[in-house]
């Protein structure tokens, strides 16, 4: 293979940069043309391609979000729009594309390749870690990291008034950014989109903090938890009196220089596609499985079912008693 192409897409997530510095200097060190698509499946759609050097992706290696831009393409759930980027890709003469991102982008990539035949390798780029067949994506540590950093400094203000805190976190049907950060930032109760709890549960712990003699309680809520922050609020306030505050990370999370964990897997990923890509096989999803970069058939990875670590959410229960 000659000439391959890399493209990020869906929302940012530190070490993509990564991923694609090990894309592009891997595939010219293995005599390929590498070229980088801008803004996503939608530059794939309007042919904005950029030959790729070494020297384009110097200094990226420690920064945030993605140099070659990303989108949410709704024009590319459109057979006539992936058959249109086929074509552009094939008029450059670009026989493999790897494609950073999460479950919708790799979903799209999987379509590209079934449609058209063009190789498609997935690499998983999202701060979610919403793609089941891989224990991490790139971008869900630095993330959780941010998180803690955040909940670490709430800790010290809200003991200090003796008040409680909701901290809104990402994950609007993943909810492991909440579960993670909860259980490593001692957070009193988790709350994820995947798993039930009631209002009068969250009360419940907030007042069994209290007679306890804890000084604030702390709340995580992944924002696709079904009851709403000012909602727990409200009940929080008004079945136990204690003055409770919210704090919402929002896009906070998203940027940042990618963790050591982040940048290992992005750059081994990055490796790992090229190589893929050069033996001869596609159809690939790639991921770290038990501690090492696997790979997996792209449609079987993307059929994988995510559950969330109940054991972790059970020992948040214990320790934060
Ligand atoms: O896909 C990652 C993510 O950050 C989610 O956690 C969040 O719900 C969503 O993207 C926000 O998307 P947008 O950038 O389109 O507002």
């Amino acid at each position: 293979m000659k000439r391959i192409a890399v493209l990020t897409s869906g929302g940012d997530s530190p070490g993509m940069n990564a991923a694609i510095r090990a894309v592009v200097r891997y595939g010219i060190y293995n005599d390929m043309e590498v070229f980088a698509v801008h803004r996503g499946y939608e530059g794939l759609i309007d042919n904005e391609f950029e030959k790729m050097s070494r020297r384009s992706v110097a200094d990226i290696l420690h920064r945030g979000g993605t140099i070659i831009q990303t989108s949410r393409s709704v024009r590319f759930m459109e057979p006539e729009n992936r058959q249109k980027a086929y074509e552009n890709l094939k008029k450059l003469g670009i026989e493999g594309l790897v494609v950073i991102g999460g479950n919708g982008s790799l979903t799209g990539a999987k379509l590209l390749e079934e449609e058209t035949g063009m190789k498609v390798i997935g690499i998983p780029g999202t701060i979610d870690n919403d793609l089941a067949y891989t224990d991490y994506t790139i971008g869900f540590d630095t993330a959780v990291n941010t998180v803690l950093e955040a909940i670490s400094k709430v800790r010290d203000t809200s003991s200090s008034h003796e008040r409680s805190c909701v901290i809104e976190v990402m994950g609007r049907n993943c909810g492991d950014i909440a579960l993670y950060s909860g259980i490593t930032g001692g957070a009193e109760v988790v709350l994820l989109p995947e798993i039930e709890t009631t209002l009068e549960e969250v009360v419940d712990k907030i007042r069994e903090g209290m007679v306890n003699g804890k000084l604030h309680s702390i709340i995580i809520r992944a924002e696709g938890f079904p009851i709403s922050s000012q909602e727990i609020i409200k009940a929080v306030k008004e079945s136990t009196g204690q003055d409770i505050k919210l704090v919402v990370l929002s896009y906070l999370q998203r940027g940042g220089s990618p963790s050591v964990r982040d940048r290992l897997l992005a750059t081994e990923a990055g490796e790992k596609a090229v190589e893929l890509l050069r033996d001869g096989f596609s159809f690939r999803a790639i991921g770290e499985y038990a501690g090492k970069v696997a790979h997996f058939d792209l449609a079987k990875a993307l059929e994988a079912k995510r559950t969330p670590r109940e054991d972790l959410l059970e020992s948040i229960k214990v320790l934060s008693m």
